[in-house]
C-alpha cells in the first residue's frame, strides 16, 4: 500500500462540523481493550502532529507555508477532538489509565519483536519493564481506592505483577540520552517506530503532567507524579533515537506518512465497526496531508518524497495481541540500568557512580515514595498486593506478595 497513490480530495473538503468531530463513545464493559489503546495511541498521534506543527510554524520565517502549516494542523486538531471523546464519560481517569500502560506494553512488545536495529530494539525492551511495573502499580492503587480489578480492563492479555520497580527507573537525566538513527540509512520501519512509540510516551507523559493534580488521594497524586517522571525519561531516550539532521519539511513529510501507516494498521485491526469507520476516514485525511507536506517539500527544497523515505509502501502493518512470553523473556534483564548510552547491570556500576547518588536522593526515605507506597497500603488493606499473573512469576525475587522489593535493579544485592 502506497498512500501517495491513494486517492484524495481536495484538503479544504476535510474539514468537520461539531457533529462529526463528537463521536459516539465506545462501551467499556464491551468494547475490546485493545480497541481503547488504539484510541490512546491515536490520539497521541495526533497531539504530536499538532504540537510538531506548532514548533515547525515558530521556526518558520515564510508566510505561505505558515499559512499551510496552519491549515493541516487545524485538521489534526479536529481529528484529535474526534478521537479523545470515544473515551466514554464513565471510565474514570484510573481506568485509562491502565488502558495507558497497557498500551505502552503491548505497543513496546510488537516494536521490539519486529524491530531489526539492535539500538532501537535495547531501548524498546529496557522501557518494557518500566510501563510493565507501572501497571502493576497502578492496578493496585484501582483495586484499593475502587475495588475494580485491572485484570478484566486489560482483558487478560497482559500479566498485571511486579518487573523493575518503579523506585528503580529514577536515573541521572544524563543516562537517559541514546544515539540517534541516520534516516539516510535506516530502515524504514526503524524510522516509524523512533516516531511511533516517541508519541505514544509523549501522550502518556502529558495525561500525568495534567492528571496527578485531580487524583481524590495524596498516594494517588504521588503516583501519578512519580510515574510522570520516569515517562519523561522515556520521551527523553524515544525522542533521542530520531535522526536530528532531517530539515523541518523533512520531518513534517515523516510526520504525515507514520499517521498514514499508522491509520492504515488501526483500520486493518479494528474489531468495532464505528470505530473502523473513523480511522479509514483518518487514512484518507492524512493521505491528502502527506501530499500537501510532499508538495512542500518539493517547493521549499527541491526534495521528493523518495529523497526522504527509505520506502514509499508501508512495511508490515501494525497489529495487538497478547505479548505475554515476550515479557517473561524481557523480564530476565530486570536489575539493568542505563549508563550514557548503554544498558548495564546495576551489579557492574561502581559504588559511587551517579545512578546511585540521584536515585538515593530522591527516595531517602523510600517509605515517601508512592510506587513502594502504593503496594504497601494495598498489602495493610488485603493482606497481599494485587496481581494477574498466568503462571508463576519468572524472578525468585519478586514472588513474595506480602513485601515489595525495592532492591532489584537499584543495589547490587539482587542479581539475577
Ligand atoms: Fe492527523
Ligand atoms: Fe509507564
Ligand atoms: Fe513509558
Ligand atoms: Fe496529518
Amino acid at each position: 500500500m502506497k498512500p501517495l497513490e491513494m486517492e484524495t480530495k481536495n484538503i479544504e473538503a476535510y474539514f468537520m462540523n461539531w457533529d462529526m468531530m463528537y463521536p459516539k463513545p465506545y462501551d467499556k464493559e464491551t468494547t475490546s481493550p485493545f480497541t481503547k489503546t488504539r484510541v490512546i495511541l491515536m490520539n497521541g498521534t495526533e497531539f504530536e502532529s499538532n504540537w510538531f506543527l506548532h514548533q515547525f510554524a515558530r521556526n518558520c520565517n515564510d508566510q505561505d507555508l505558515r499559512r499551510e502549516i496552519a491549515r493541516v494542523r487545524a485538521q489534526e486538531q479536529q481529528q484529535q477532538k474526534r478521537i479523545s471523546c470515544l473515551k466514554p464519560i464513565n471510565e474514570n481517569m484510573l481506568e485509562t489509565t491502565i488502558s495507558y500502560e497497557q498500551l505502552a506494553i503491548e505497543l513496546t512488545a510488537i516494536l521490539a519483536q519486529n524491530e531489526k536495529d539492535i539500538n532501537n530494539r535495547n531501548a524498546l525492551d529496557f522501557a518494557l519493564l518500566e510501563d510493565f511495573d507501572h501497571l502493576y502499580r497502578f492496578s493496585n492503587l484501582l483495586k484499593t481506592d475502587f475495588d475494580i480489578d485491572a485484570k478484566h480492563l486489560v482483558g487478560a492479555y497482559t500479566e498485571i505483577m511486579p518487573a523493575r520497580p518503579t523506585i528503580s527507573h529514577h536515573r541521572h537525566p544524563l543516562d537517559n540520552v541514546r544515539y540517534p538513527m541516520d534516516s539516510r540509512t535506516a530502515d524504514a520501519f526503524s524510522l516509524l517506530v523512533g516516531n511511533i512509540i516517541t508519541a505514544a510516551e509523549q501522550q502518556t507523559m502529558n495525561f500525568y503532567m495534567n492528571m496527578a493534580q485531580m487524583y481524590k488521594n495524596h498516594i494517588g497524586r504521588q503516583l501519578f507524579a512519580e510515574i510522570g517522571m520516569v515517562e519523561e525519561e522515556h520521551v527523553t531516550q524515544y525522542e533521542s533515537l530520531k535522526d536530528p539532521n532531517c530539515t523541518w519539511l523533512e520531518q513534517w513529510v515523516m510526520h504525515e506518512f507514520t499517521e498514514c501507516y499508522l491509520y492504515f494498521s488501526m483500520m486493518n485491526d479494528e474489531s468495532d465497526e464505528y470505530i473502523r469507520e473513523i480511522w479509514a476516514d483518518h487514512y484518507e485525511m492524512e493521505c491528502a496531508h502527506l501530499k500537501k507536506a510532499v508538495e512542500m517539500l518539493e517547493k521549499y527544497e527541491g526534495k521528493r518524497a523518495e529523497d526522504v523515505l527509505p520506502s514509499l509502501a508501508f512495511p508490515k502493518l501494525l497489529k495487538f495481541g497478547s505479548n505475554i512470553d515476550y515479557v517473561r523473556k524481557v523480564l530476565k534483564t530486570a536489575n539493568y540500568t542505563s549508563k550514557l548510552e548503554e544498558y548495564v547491570n546495576v551489579c557492574d556500576l561502581d559504588a559511587n557512580d551517579r545512578f546511585f547518588e540521584y536515585n538515593y536522593f530522591l527516595n531517602n526515605p523510600k517509605s515517601h515514595t508512592a510506587s513502594h507506597g502504593v503496594i504497601n497500603r494495598t498489602i495493610d488493606k488485603l493482606g497481599r498486593d494485587y496481581r494477574f499473573q498466568v503462571d508463576e512469576h519468572p524472578l525468585d525475587c519478586l514472588r513474595d506478595r506480602m513485601i515489595d522489593n525495592t532492591t532489584l535493579g537499584r543495589t547490587p544485592s539482587d542479581n539475577l
